[in-house]
């Protein structure tokens, strides 16, 4: 699998709000990632913007009027419903979220999405006042109740002055949404799947600690793609990346707490996945205050540390494990002995000595190593790419 929205067809309804300039960087955002991007503008939209501006980013006709085309096809906008992957609205003011709950088909927007069969998702975006008013509250909840999905608005300033819910979320959470609206329906569905990232944080006392090189981009990125594939995932984190919108996560900083955290998550689970590099030894005891450096002749200090246990082996039997080994030297021998000592499904072993994979750069190289013995080493991927692939084996190997 590729990028979740790889040469999917998304039309983008734009209706007339301030922040209409937003939908502009999204579209930009989408087209980016591969995707076949329609935009259909309301007349009020284009009182803030022109259909230019998205032409110029799509290189795709824009539907400005309903009964006007500068293609060839008359029916333009039944094509469009019937083939989009997704209609995402954003932003969309109180009159198209009205005409959308009461079945209005009177542009070309509400006449989409009359006519479509596919996934809608709605951005919001209006005064305070307005998206509290009663009957604007009546219709997203008609509109949630008929399937449709909602992201935002955020709180914040309003283009009125007041200081409340209404503003359009920002382009890169609204693009999160479509990825996990687009996943609903993938072959994760049903599945119950924990990720571990992140380095995690031994304490020696109030301001020092003991941790890794770990930055959590490749459990989170494995954790996205469970997402985008229609999985319900737990994130248990010791990054402090920001949350990825549409998983659970768990922020630890110790191995007692990740130990705590992962096996409550495995209640029910189908599989854990274990991204993090878990600190193996911690300090035996933690100063109560900062330690002092030593004065005068006395210069070394040393710390006494204790085995923290390995918790694979206590994961509920039902759940698939899931491991990761990153060395720095005999690879493939290292990473067997932790995948039959941890009592593990397979394992991505991770030669981190390249300066394009392992920790905190975007891509990785890792082998898949099984418990029959079978042993498929993959090229340099996208960390998201490499999180795919543990997925697809996960599935084979659940089979
Ligand atoms: O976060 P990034 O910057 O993207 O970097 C990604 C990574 C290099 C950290 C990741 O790809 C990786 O290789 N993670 C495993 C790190 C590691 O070597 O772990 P380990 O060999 O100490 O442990 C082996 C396995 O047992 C791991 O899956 C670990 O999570 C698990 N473990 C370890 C100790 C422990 N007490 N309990 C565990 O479950």
């Amino acid at each position: 699998m590729t990028e979740p929205l790889e040469n999917k067809k998304i039309v983008l309804g734009v209706s007339g709000s301030i922040s209409c300039y937003k939908s502009i960087d999204l579209a930009s955002r989408l087209v980016k990632a591969g995707a076949l991007v329609d935009v259909v503008l309301s007349d009020a939209a284009q009182e803030f913007i022109t259909p230019l501006a998205f032409q110029s980013i799509t290189h795709r006709n824009v539907i400005s009027n309903l009964f006007e085309y500068s293609s060839e096809n008359p029916l333009e906008h039944i094509t469009l419903a019937r083939e989009a992957d997704v209609i995402v609205l954003a932003p969309a003011t109180a009159n198209s979220i009205a005409k959308l709950a009461n079945g209005f088909a009177d542009n070309a927007i509400s006449a989409i999405c009359m006519a479509t069969t596919a996934p809608i998702l709605i951005a919001p975006a209006m005064d305070g006042n307005m998206y509290h008013n009663k009957a604007v509250q009546k219709n997203i909840d008609l509109l949630i109740e008929h399937g449709v999905h909602f992201v935002g608005p955020n709180a914040g300033r309003l283009a009125s002055g007041l200081i409340g819910l209404g503003r359009l979320v920002e382009p890169e959470i609204i693009t999160e949404h479509i990825k996990i609206v687009l996943g609903l329906t993938g072959d994760l569905k049903g599945m119950q799947i924990v990720v571990s990232a992140g380095g995690t944080q031994e304490a020696i006392d109030p301001v020092r600690v003991i941790t890794n090189r770990s930055s959590g981009k490749m459990g989170y990125a494995i954790a996205e793609a469970a997402r985008d594939r229609g999985g319900e995932v737990t994130l248990v984190t010791a990054s402090s990346l920001p949350e990825p919108p549409g998983i659970k996560c768990l922020h630890v900083m110790s191995v007692a707490e990740m130990r705590e955290a992962v096996l409550d998550s495995c209640n029910g689970a189908d599989a854990l996945i274990m991204a993090a590099a878990v600190s193996d030894y911690r300090p035996a005891e933690i100063a109560n205050q900062k330690i002092k450096k030593k004065k005068g002749e006395e210069n070394n200090i040393s710390l006494d540390l204790v085995k923290n246990d390995d918790f694979f082996l206590e994961v509920p039997s039902g759940v698939m494990r899931i491991g990761f080994a990153a060395e720095t030297e005999d690879l493939l021998s290292n990473a067997e002995i932790k995948l039959n000592s941890k009592g593990l499904s397979f394992i991505a072993a991770n030669d981190v000595t390249q300066p394009d994979s392992g920790f905190n750069v975007d891509t990785n190289r890792v082998t898949l190593i099984d418990n029959n013995g079978k042993v498929e080493a993959l090229p340099l991927l996208s960390k998201y790419e490499v999180g795919n692939s543990i997925l697809d084996k996960m599935l084979q190997m659940s089979k």
